[in-house]
């Protein structure tokens, strides 16, 4: 019965299967709650939100759903300034670049905005996601720092870290979280490398899953790649405690991606998914379309995070409102040629193969470390 891995058991839940977090605005709370109905980890990705509209999701979800689930943060980069300082010069060149763009969806040119429009105070939301006590607090590009962890802790807030080599999943559970997810290249949205740029950390997901098992203690969740059945059960086999799916999810009518988003991973004759700081500023995968080949053509006009991102925002809004998915960040991982599902229910189905109200099928998976002590002391020695 390996539905009774360590992540299940720490969280008491049915399936070893979290939705990914979605940041942006594309996680909604009937997403979580219609995962949470079907016995998975729903998430809500809240890094865009300001501390009081962080209070105000929570009030939602659990208006929306009793069960746990789990609030997602970026934690700020080390590597650069909360605010990357650019210069009216760069500004002006990256919308230039977009102009054409802005041009065919009858938009004006858009404004410089303040910093603090783009990029809510990250010590201010820590406070909010404290206060909402989430079950789960997930969380990408770092580590939050031992203070903040010592309260997640004292609160019973269970900690998820991403790591992206085996080398971030020690430093993650060196500094105490709980569970660690395996991000493999392969995975939709940005590539979340907090060691390293993320251009030189590129290990797939059935390469690294089972790296970072034999690296940690702590409960692995594999992400990235996998969007069926034969998914789950490959990641369990090579040793994850569970799996964090993103894209299929995000095709769900229960997300909040928009129509032309959702219908361009539902689509036959995809154009494949491709790496690009284009969206957004950040390293991040998502299916080509003319802004990502428009971008690769002048890397240099690229804004750095937030910017990019609030740039490329002004024009997603519109896309969506006129349909067009060529002008808009499409994030997807390289399963996308595997999305077939509408709703949530129906996707959780055919992960699981069964109902989990129904006890007698479970899925074929991987035994923890924590029933095998003699991998524990090959791990221990390993790091
Ligand atoms: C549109 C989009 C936004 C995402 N935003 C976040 C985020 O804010 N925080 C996070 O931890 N992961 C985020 N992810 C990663 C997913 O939660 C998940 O780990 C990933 O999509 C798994 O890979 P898959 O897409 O191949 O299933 C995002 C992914 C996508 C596709």
């Amino acid at each position: 019965m390996h539905t009774d891995t360590a992540f299940t058991r720490r969280l008491g839940l049915p399936w070893p299967i979290v939705q990914g977090p979605f940041g942006g605005g594309l996680s909604s709370v009937s997403l979580v709650s219609a995962v949470n109905a079907a016995g998975g980890l729903g998430s809500f990705g809240v890094h865009h939100l300001h501390a009081d509209q962080i209070m105000q999701v929570t009030r939602d979800l659990r208006a929306a759903t009793a069960a746990p689930f789990a609030l997602n943060l970026w934690i700020p980069l080390h590597d650069e300034a909360e605010h990357p300082v650019i210069s009216d010069t760069q500004w002006d060149r990256a919308v230039r670049r977009l102009q054409p763009f802005f041009d065919e969806l009858k938009l004006d040119l858009p404004a410089r905005p303040k910093p603090s429009a783009v990029w809510p105070a990250y010590t201010q939301q820590i406070e909010a996601l404290l206060e909402a006590r989430p079950a789960v607090f997930s969380f990408v590009f770092g580590i939050p720092s031992p203070a903040i962890l010592s309260r997640c802790q004292q609160l019973g807030i269970v900690t998820i870290g991403a790591a992206t080599t085996p080398h971030e999943a020690r430093l993650l559970e060196d500094a105490g979280v709980d569970m660690v997810v395996a991000t493999g290249s392969d995975a939709g949205g940005h590539r979340v490398s907090f060691t390293d740029t993320p251009e030189n950390l590129l290990t797939g997901t059935f390469s690294l899953i089972p790296q970072v098992r034999d690296a940690v203690r702590i409960p692995v969740i594999a992400a990235g790649g996998i969007a069926d059945t034969r998914g789950v059960k490959a990641a369990m086999a090579l040793g994850a405690d569970a799996v964090q799916i993103g894209t299929a999810f995000l095709a769900c009518e229960e997300s909040n991606a928009g129509r032309p988003h959702q219908a361009a991973l539902h689509a036959p004759g995809l154009p494949g998914t491709t790496l690009t700081r284009g969206f957004s500023g950040r390293l991040s995968r998502g299916l080509r379309n003319r802004l990502t080949i428009e971008l690769a053509q002048a890397p240099e006009d690229i804004l750095p995070y937030p910017w990019q991102n609030w740039l490329t925002g002004v024009l997603k809004r519109a896309a969506i409102a006129q349909d067009r998915a060529d002008l808009m960040s499409l994030w997807s991982g390289q399963a996308v040629g595997l999305v077939r599902h509408q709703r949530v229910a129906d996707l959780m189905q055919s992960l699981t193969g069964e109902s989990p109200n129904r006890p007698d099928i479970h899925f074929v998976g991987h035994p923890t470390t924590r029933d095998y002590p003699t991998d524990i002391t090959r791990q221990a020695s390993l790091r």
